[in-house]
């Protein structure tokens, strides 16, 4: 098929970074006052802020994959433990696994929310449960800014007295029956990587309920260096050089300010791209389950390959060549070449979304003319392909 069509002069990306205009003043102060450094007034202050926002004691660490271990080790994660994991998720996910020489088992997701399918976990753990054979710990993902069904998990982790982790990266903001999402299970983890709903550049955070876990996460964070009165470097358990800097940390206290904003922009941006797309047959929105407040912090549609003119793939290719970026629904865990040969429950259905299912340009800063440049540009390639018959 040719790639003819209008290109638009300046690249348009997924998801960029978007600055609310206080960053500046903070990374000032670390500057100024010296404490560019992994410790400081600037982490001081965002652990308070971020605590204060979902409630729970917090540690700011250099990225969400560190959370992600840091978590596996506070449930206490080891060579061949088996941990369940949705596959429909991005690898940083399960890799602390491999880290750690722990196995995941992964599970499908539901239509419903593009989230892990609570009737399939609790399948499985009946399963496990009646041959003595229950996982270590189950990880739970908060995909694409949609909360997972927190409520039938919970009930089947605690049935079971399986530890939960949420990865909470990609949902920030986001809510559940009125609560943040990673506040539910034993650990919840962030991220704020550039493509993220609100960022520092790089950096994470992680929570949890647990006297104690957050401040082990904190000392795991910076080496793991025992308390010693005469300040000598002693050691008993490994460590990691984990914590944010107080110069990122920074950043995050200016976007923190914006977090509702963006919240508000990106379902803005998700809804405009719904709204126009009513009239062009197969094309499918993310569901939005009722439960909560989804931020669409991606803007995702499945396309209907019979009824929309063309597949996934080749809409892909066409928008880049109109410079506009956008890319597949992750591809499922299961069928990574890292991850073949893990125990895989069902499947299918996250296959089909990763199949058919293209992010389209969700920053909070596109403006309506980017915005109706993709749009347009959609209907245009859907009416030409069904023009050729294709
Ligand atoms: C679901 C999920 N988990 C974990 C991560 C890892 O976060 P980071 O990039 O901050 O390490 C990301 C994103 O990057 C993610 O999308």
């Amino acid at each position: 098929m040719g790639l003819a069509g209008p290109s638009y002069p300046k690249r348009i990306y997924l998801s960029t970074p978007h600055l609310g205009g206080g960053e500046l003043a903070y990374v000032q102060q670390a500057f100024e006052s010296n404490w560019l450094s992994t410790a400081g007034a600037n982490l001081d202050a965002v652990e308070r802020k971020f605590s204060e926002l979902v409630g729970l004691p917090a540690v700011a660490l250099v990225n969400g994959t560190a959370a992600m271990h840091l978590g596996a080790k506070l449930l206490g994660i080891r060579e061949g433990d088996e941990v369940v994991t949705p596959t429909l998720t991005f690898v940083a996910t399960c890799n602390p696994l491999l880290y750690e020489r722990a196995r995941p088992v992964f599970i499908d997701c539901d239509r419903a929310s593009w989230n892990l399918d609570p009737q399939l976990l609790a399948d499985f753990l009946r399963r496990r449960a009646t041959v003595n054979r229950l996982p270590k710990a189950v990880f739970v993902v908060h995909f694409f800014g949609q909360s997972a069904d927190m409520d039938p998990i919970l009930e089947t982790c605690q049935r079971y007295e399986i530890p939960l982790l949420e990865d909470a990266a990609e949902c920030l903001g986001a809510q559940y029956k009125g609560r943040h999402p990673g506040t539910f299970g034993d650990v919840g983890v962030y991220s704020f990587n550039g493509n993220k709903i609100i960022t520092a550049t790089s950096g994470g955070m992680l929570v949890s309920p647990h006297v104690g876990w957050v401040e082990k996460a904190r000392f795991w964070s910076t080496q793991a260096r025992d308390p010693d009165p005469h300040q000598n470097y002693v050691h008993s358990e490994i460590g990691y050089n984990y914590r944010l800097s107080n110069v990122l940390a920074g950043i995050l206290l200016g976007q923190l300010e914006v977090l509702n904003l963006r919240v508000q922009q990106r379902r803005a941006v998700a809804f405009r791209y719904r709204d126009a797309f009513t009239e062009i047959p197969g094309l499918e929105f993310m569901p939005q389950a009722p439960y909560g407040l989804h931020t669409n912090w991606l803007s995702c549609f499945l396309i209907d390959q019979t009824r929309f003119g063309l597949s996934r793939n080749e809409l892909i290719r066409q928008l880049e060549v109109s410079n506009v970026e956008s890319r597949p629904v992750w591809k499922p865990m299961h069928t990574q070449p890292l991850y073949q040969g893990y125990e895989c429950v069902g499947g299918a259905v996250a296959e089909d979304l990763n199949r058919r299912g293209i992010c389209l340009p969700s920053s909070s800063s596109l403006t309506l003319e980017e915005q109706q440049f993709v749009i347009d540009r959609v209907r245009e390639i859907h009416i030409q392909s069904k023009d050729r018959g294709c």
